[in-house]
């Protein structure tokens, strides 16, 4: 694993960073292997991202969105992952239909549908059953509490070891979420982090020593390119010794 840390002056700055590299991970892996695999994050650090994202010229056919967490609610509901991302990107840009990959939230049960999600991912990527894809690029947010996807501390799902999706449960809501060897197994993962209020979790997360099961994003260390992308505000006290 590679880890790189970048302080940007802003939020502007931090989001045109996160795009810049992810057009270069995206170029690159669309010459090497004819197509880009990226997993979306949540919540509203993103959404500027996505808008950007939107106003690229790129081979659209070639690229393959999917979520690395969800809230188990309808697209169309205000906490939707996947609402905001088509909102803000997707619904404006002529991507193949069968190319975006939303994870399921109809099925009563939310381990149901982790299990339906595991298949179409399994089937996609063509991978067998205790073995993991690497996607090109998996692109998390960070809570003030130090979650990452929807691995929030102390849940179950911190312990997920064969599955590549799992139900998270952030004060008992379900989510459904990437497990973390399967976040692990990518080419690369991007840590985008905004605002002042992170700053106590990524002293945890920096430190030599801490809980993981406290600080789940301490648990994400891709045999691939690890990024951290934080604003100014995010990492200006930060030792990065
Ligand atoms: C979600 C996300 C989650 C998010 C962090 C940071 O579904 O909420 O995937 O992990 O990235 O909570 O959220 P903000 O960007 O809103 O601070």
């Amino acid at each position: 694993m590679t880890k790189r840390v970048e302080v940007l002056a802003d939020k502007p700055a931090l989001i045109q960073r996160c795009l810049e590299l992810i057009l270069e991970k995206l170029h690159a892996a669309i010459a090497e292997r004819g197509r880009f695999t990226l997993a979306l994050s949540g919540g509203s650090t993103p959404k500027p991202l996505y808008e950007a994202m939107a106003q690229q010229d790129l081979p659209w056919d070639q690229i393959h969105v999917f979520w690395g967490d969800e809230r188990y609610v309808p697209p169309d509901h205000p906490d939707s992952n996947e609402g905001m991302a088509r909102a803000a990107w997707l619904n404006q840009v002529p991507i193949p239909a069968i190319n975006i990959h939303p994870m399921p939230t109809d099925a009563a049960d939310p381990a149901v549908a982790a299990q339906t999600h595991e298949q179409e991912l399994r089937q996609f990527f063509q991978v067998q059953p205790g073995s993991f894809p690497g996607l090109d690029v998996i692109l998390l947010g960070m809570g003030d509490d130090g979650h990452t996807a929807s691995l929030f501390p102390h849940t179950e799902a911190l312990l997920a070891r064969h599955s590549l999706v799992t139900v998270g449960n952030k004060d008992g809501q379900p989510r459904l979420t990437f497990t973390v060897p399967f976040i692990n197994q990518a080419h690369c993962v991007i840590f985008l982090v905004a605002g002042a209020s992170k700053q106590p979790a990524l002293a945890e997360i920096f430190a030599p020593v801490a809980d993981e099961m406290t600080y789940p994003a301490r648990l994400i260390q891709p045999q691939g390119e690890l990024w951290w992308l934080l604003d100014q505000a995010a990492g200006e006290n930060l030792s990065l010794a």
